[in-house]
């Protein structure tokens, strides 16, 4: 059960993102749907009340045939979702290539590719030109889907040129952009080569959202130093016209978690994996397998303390979820490789005859197994390099009322600002300081373990997914009220 759309409609809410919640399979003639990984899809599945919701996005396959689109279409329609059709070219220049293997790595402060990583039959030229094209087709897709008082919702940093192409066709359309990433420093985000064209892209939006504060800032300071835009309190001012930038930090539905630890199939899990693990503390990542989750850094701190903690050999197993992703980009593949070697090495060097200290897996779990997980474990170690905000960590937090285990958490990821009262912070680069923590966290008094996850279940519970949404849908609309004013004065 999908749960999606929202079924009491007030406002018509068209979401546009790369991403649709679902990801289809070809089965025949038939399509079978699935639920797809990562923060933007956790997020906006939690926004069901209040608004008529209907997802625009990327259908993830290649459907060259009629018979095929057609019917794709009407069982994603079932689910609210509405399907962009893209060819493999597309995809690989756009997807693979402008989006995770420029912008991605950009945004996170990895930096541009270099030659091995970019070869000249993709130039940063062509792929920006597939972008553009693949912004143009969802446009194409919000267009049919249009009518006189919807908001438009673009998502993340696959749709930068969307609004563009959006207020071109109609100057009238409430159009929101909002970005799930960081937006690096103005002094990374300017080595860019096309650097202003997808700044003046964006700046069409009405409204501009991102998680923190500081990814804001860094945004309008690149907008003033690139385009010479006025930097305002309120956010980018170019010749009288007012783009409204500010803070929105998202949240879960901690209600879907919290509920389903109640149920007998939850229950039961939480059962099996106690016995299974007995004697032995739980400490858990989970994350897609991506450079930004810091997955090799995390495994080498576990060595370290490992190899400088022997009381805790036996005692304690680590369940690495890492959920692969794009995996047709070059940089994943060999993480993935590292990431095998290094689990590989440690398990050797700790393992006995009848257990390993890591117990990993390269695959997503069903809900109600991660819930499970989530509520056994006593250590969460989420260690991204960066990350716009991360929900797992949210997500363990709503299922810890009963345990209060402890979250492990980087100080580079959005989180760390709204769970950091809560959280152990660490530098996910100094291996000593993460190695440490997680000796901090597994000898953590039963009262101190309290303290923290009351504060951390405070937030999660009260900056919830629903209540980001009303508030980004709310201001946009004020926004737009704003700007009809302006043109009457
Ligand atoms: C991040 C991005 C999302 C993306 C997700 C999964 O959370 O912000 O836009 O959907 O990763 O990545 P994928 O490339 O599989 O969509």
């Amino acid at each position: 059960n999908l749960e999606f759309p929202a079924e009491r409609p007030t406002q018509r809410l068209l979401v546009v993102a790369n991403r649709l919640p679902v990801s289809a399979t070809r089965k025949g003639d038939d399509w079978h749907l699935e639920l797809s990984a990562g923060g933007l899809v956790s997020a906006l599945l939690g926004v069901k009340q209040n608004f008529e919701t209907r997802w625009i996005g990327w259908a993830g396959v290649n459907v060259p045939d009629e018979l095929g689109q057609k019917t794709l279409t009407a069982a994603l329609g079932q689910n609210g979702c509405v399907p962009v059709f893209l060819d493999d070219e597309t995809v690989d220049q756009y997807y693979n290539g402008y989006c995770n293997n420029v912008l991605w790595p950009l945004f996170h402060y990895i930096g541009l590719p270099q030659e091995d990583r970019l070869a000249a039959t993709r130039s940063l030229q062509s792929q920006f030109k597939a972008y553009k094209h693949a912004n143009q087709k969802f446009s194409d897709a919000v267009y049919s889907q249009y009518q006189e008082g919807d908001v438009v919702w673009c998502h993340d940093y696959h749709l930068m040129y969307l609004p563009k192409w959006l207020k071109e066709k109609n100057s009238q359309m409430k159009v929101g952009w909002f970005l799930h990433t960081p937006f690096p420093s103005s002094e990374i985000y300017r080595t860019l080569p096309l650097r202003s064209e997808l700044l003046k892209a964006v700046l069409t939006a009405d409204l501009i959202g991102f998680h923190t504060y500081d990814y804001a800032r860094h945004f309008v300071s690149a907008c003033t130093r690139i385009l010479g835009v006025e930097g305002t309190p309120e956010g980018v001012e170019d010749q009288g016209k007012l783009t409204r930038v500010a803070a929105f930090p998202i949240g879960i539905d901690p209600q879907r978690f919290i509920e389903a630890l109640e149920t007998d199939v939850v229950k039961s899990h939480i059962q099996e994996l106690r016995a299974r693990f007995a004697g032995r503390k739980v400490m858990l990542g989970v994350d897609r397998l991506d450079m930004i989750k810091g997955i090799p850094q995390k495994l080498l701190a576990f060595e370290k303390f490992l190899e400088e903690n022997i009381e805790w050999r036996d005692k304690v197993i680590f369940v690495q979820i890492a959920v692969p992703t794009r995996t047709d980009v070059y940089e994943y593949q060999r993480l993935t490789s590292q990431v095998h070697e290094i689990v590989g090495r440690i398990n050797g060097r700790f393992g006995t005859l009848t257990t390993v200290p890591i117990h990993h897996l390269d695959r997503s779990l069903a809900f109600h197994e991660l819930c499970a997980v989530y509520a056994i474990t006593d250590v969460a170690l989420i260690t991204s390099l960066r990350d716009g905000m991360n929900l797992v960590s949210y997500e363990y937090v709503a299922c810890q009322n009963d345990k209060k285990g402890v979250l492990i958490l980087s100080e580079f990821a959005g989180a760390a600002q709204s769970l950091g009262a809560g959280a152990i912070l660490v530098n996910p680069w100094n291996v000593s300081d993460v190695a440490m923590s997680i000796e901090d966290a597994l000898t953590m008094s039963e009262s101190e373990r309290k303290e923290r996850h009351r504060h951390n279940f405070m937030h999660v519970t009260t900056h919830t997914a629903q209540a980001w949404a009303d508030t980004f849908v709310s201001e946009l609309n004020d926004t737009i009220v704003e700007a009809e004013l302006r043109t009457l004065r």
